[in-house]
């Protein structure tokens, strides 16, 4: 074989290796009473555009395309999933203290206004995610009326 082949045959090998070490999929099942919804009155409206623009990146369950599957694309994927959760998880929102709670409301505002959430690498592949400027007044504005009621009743 000549020096071209045994290196494309090398790359082709490590690349089928890698497709061995999958990491586990982020599907913890039913969140129950540490839901989001739980801990405020969200509107349908409000609720939908979470679920599809933040979801996939700030919850217990992410709904995966298929190429999720292919390596190094999952890891990648991965990494953002348990990088996003651990900021901020719509599952267990309603665990957090009033003050983490309030401090990440105020912080999904700004993310939303700065139009760095849903993030780019995102938002190019699902691009229903994207929130329209409509979508982001609607969702920021609920956001401070929610800020606003949680701080009277401090
Ligand atoms: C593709 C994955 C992904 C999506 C989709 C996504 N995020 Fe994120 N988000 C992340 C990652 C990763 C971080 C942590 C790194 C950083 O702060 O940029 C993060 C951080 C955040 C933070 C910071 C938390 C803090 O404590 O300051 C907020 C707020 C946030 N995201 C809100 C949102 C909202 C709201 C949406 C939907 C409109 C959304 N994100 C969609 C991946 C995502």
């Amino acid at each position: 074989m000549k020096t071209r082949g045994k290196v494309l045959a090398g790359i082709v090998i490590v690349f089928l290796l890698l497709q061995l070490i999958q990491p586990s999929d982020n599907d913890m099942g039913n969140p129950g009473h540490t839901e989001f919804k739980v801990a405020f009155n969200v509107p349908d409206n409000i609720g939908m555009i979470l679920r599809a623009s933040c979801f996939d990146c700030h919850s217990n369950s992410t709904v995966y395309p298929w190429y999720a599957h292919i390596q190094p694309m999952g890891w990648w994927m991965n990494s953002h999933i348990s990088n996003g959760k651990s900021e901020l998880n719509f599952d267990e929102f309603n665990a957090y203290p009033l003050r983490r709670k309030l401090s990440k409301l105020k912080s999904m505002a700004e993310r939303i206004e700065e139009e760095v959430m849903p993030l780019q690498s995102y938002t190019i592949i699902h691009r229903s995610a994207k929130l329209s400027n409509d979508e982001q007044k609607l969702v920021t504005d609920w956001i401070n009326k929610t800020i606003d009621s949680l701080e009277k009743n401090k």
